[in-house]
This record gives C-alpha cells, structure tokens and sequence, in this order.
C-alpha cells in the first residue's frame, strides 16, 4: 500500500475513534440509535466502506447497519460489561482481496479491538439505565399496539351494533343503542390518542376533550337545533385512568343538554371548562336549557345517566354538585390528578 493511501486509512481511523468517543459521550438516552450511528462510522472507517456491513449484540439490544447480511468474511470484536459479552462484527459483502487478516488490515482489526473496549467501558458504567430505557421503550410501544387494538375492536362492537340498530324500527330502543354506541365512541377516542401520541404518560388532552364534544354534537345533529359550545380546557396531562371516566361524564352531560335541556327550545348553548391545579382538577360544565326537575336527586338516580355518573365520579375519587339555575344548569366535578 502506498504511503499517502495509508496515511488517508490511519487517519480515518483515528477519526472513527474520535467520532465514536463524542457519539458515546453526547448520548441522548436512545441506545439503538446510538449503537446505529456508531456502526456507521465503523463501517466507514473500513477500506471499502460500500461494501461493508456491521451488527451489534449485547444483552437484549441487536443493532445492524441497514445491509447487513451475515458472510463469511467477518472481523469480530467481543467485550465484557456486566458479566455479559457484548460483540461487533463487521462484514465485507464481496469477497475483497487478501490484506493481513483475511481482506483485513491488521489496523482495522486494532481499531475494532480498541473501539469495542471503548464501548465496553461504557456499557460497564452504564448498563443498568442502558437497558432500563431499552425495556421502557420497548413497553412503551407494546402499550401503544395495545391501545391501538382496544380502539379497533371498540369501532367493530359500534359497527355491529349500527347494523344492528338499522334492523330496528322503534324509536325509543333505536335510541338506547344509540347512547351506547356514543358512549363506546368516546372511549374509542381516547384510545386513539394514546396510541397516536409520542409520549404515553403525558398526554395533552385537551385537543382530544375538543374532539369529543364536537363527536357529541354532530352525532345528535339529528335533532336540528342550534347548539353554540365554549370550551376551555386548559393544557393537561392526566393519566388514562383519569381520562376515560372523565370522558364518559362529558359524554353523558352533553347528551343530557341535547336531549333534556334543550327539549322543546330551539337551541341552545353549553360552556366546558376543565382546569387541573395543585394536584385538583375541576370540570364546570353549565348549559342555559330549562333546568333540572325540583324532584331531580342525582345521589339517587333512577336512570342510567347519572347512575354512571355516580359510578364514575367514584372511580376519579372525586365529588360533584349540581345547581339547578334560572336559566339552565351546572355540574362541578372535582377529583384529584393522580
Ligand atoms: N342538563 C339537563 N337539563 C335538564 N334536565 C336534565 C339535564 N340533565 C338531566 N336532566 C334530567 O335528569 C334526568 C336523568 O338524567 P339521566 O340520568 O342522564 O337519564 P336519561 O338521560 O337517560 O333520562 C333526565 O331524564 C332529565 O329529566
Ligand atoms: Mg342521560
């Protein structure tokens, strides 16, 4: 080899070291994507850096370059952390002519070696919060498949249960199933935003809360009236355990305005908030309908709506009241956030 061309290779390799040390050092709590990039610039560092392919093995994490396919001409480098070998192989894809070890240089091999101790010394020192946050991603992701499955199933039990609902003529059990299936809807909302979101355990609600109320509404278009909503939920992170019972409770007040309190008026308007401060969060809901019935006793419902209510406002260790106004009404539901 000439001498210009292996001063070029010594100096890719010392490059390789350097860029390995600052990927090792800036780590940024990915550990595969970490381990990728560092694969990258080992395979660059090679003498054929197109034709060259590596993977990565230690405990649960298997990385691999993206055209990695195991051949027989591969260079191995182990290393021990936490009593587990860990080991990087990197692979020519073509057979290559003869260098010292096999189409190696006995550099290469040297680099690999003192890289792989590299990596080693760090996965020693930081094995435990290494694969902590490989098996938290890893659940993370199993959670979301999940979530993404209850969602699918709860729109086939709504699909169902419409099919079965239009073989129906009475008015008032066409209803019933049509409440259930607004209930259904609701959780199948919530769900859908905790697979679709980044970060499960701090999710914004607010949007999906916006969402929810306009489903509610445009599933009781129905009845033509005109119906005006202000709704203000502040920014929040609660947990799914929260968020559903909290749903539902917006789902049966919404439905009880449309179908009670606007009863007999041509429209009318309800307000929303929900704000969560120092560990309590607060729902005021207020719609400007014809009010509750003086005999009303919500602690001792009759009917399913407030019975769930009831059920509900138990499971979020809370409490709610409800003033009966000149113009309408107001339910305040207090629990705590966790
Ligand atoms: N916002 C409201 N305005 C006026 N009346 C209401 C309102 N919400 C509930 N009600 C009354 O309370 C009753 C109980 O409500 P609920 O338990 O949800 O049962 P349902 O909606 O099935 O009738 C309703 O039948 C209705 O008379
Ligand atoms: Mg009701």
């Amino acid at each position: 080899m000439q001498l210009d061309k292996k001063l070029q290779e010594r100096e890719k390799e010392l490059e390789a070291f350097h860029r390995v040390s600052e990927i090792l050092y800036t780590y940024d709590g990915n550990i595969k994507e970490v381990i990728q990039k560092i694969l990258l610039v080992i395979t660059g560092a090679f003498q054929y850096p197109e034709i060259t392919a590596a993977s990565f093995s230690y405990d649960n994490i298997s990385v691999q370059t993206d055209n990695y396919k195991s051949t027989g001409r591969a260079l191995k480098a182990e290393f021990t952390a936490q009593q587990k070998t860990g080991c990087i192989e990197v692979v020519y894809l073509r057979k290559m002519p003869d260098a010292d070890e096999g189409p190696f240089l006995k550099e290469e091999k040297k680099l690999l070696g003192s890289l792989v101790k590299l990596i080693g010394m760090y996965f020693e020192m930081n094995a435990k919060n290494i694969i902590l946050d490989v098996n938290v991603k890893e659940k993370e992701l199993l959670l979301k498949e999940i979530h993404h499955r209850v969602k699918n199933n709860l729109q086939i039990i709504n699909s169902l249960m419409r099919l079965q609902s239009n073989m129906i003529t009475e008015e008032n059990t066409k209803d019933v199933f049509k409440t259930t299936e607004n209930r259904i809807k609701a959780i199948s909302l919530i769900e859908e935003k905790l697979f679709r979101s980044a970060n499960i355990k701090s999710i914004d609600y607010s949007e999906c809360f916006t969402q929810l109320t306009e489903q509610i509404l445009s599933a009781y278009k129905a009845h033509k009236k005109k119906i005006t909503y202000s709704l203000d939920f502040m920014d929040f992170g609660i947990s799914i355990n929260r968020a559903i019972p909290l749903a539902l409770i917006i789902n049966e007040l919404i439905t009880n305005s449309i179908k009670h309190a606007f009863k007999d008026l041509p429209g009318g308007n309800i307000s929303i908030s929900f704000k969560c401060e120092s560990g309590n969060c607060r729902l005021e809901y207020i719609d400007n309908g014809r009010g509750l019935n003086k005999d009303f006793d919500a602690g001792n419902p009759r009917r399913l709506g407030y019975m769930l209510i009831n059920a509900l406002t138990s499971q979020l260790d809370g409490g709610f009241s409800i003033e009966n106004k000149t113009n309408g009404f107001k339910f305040t539901l207090n629990f705590p956030v966790n």
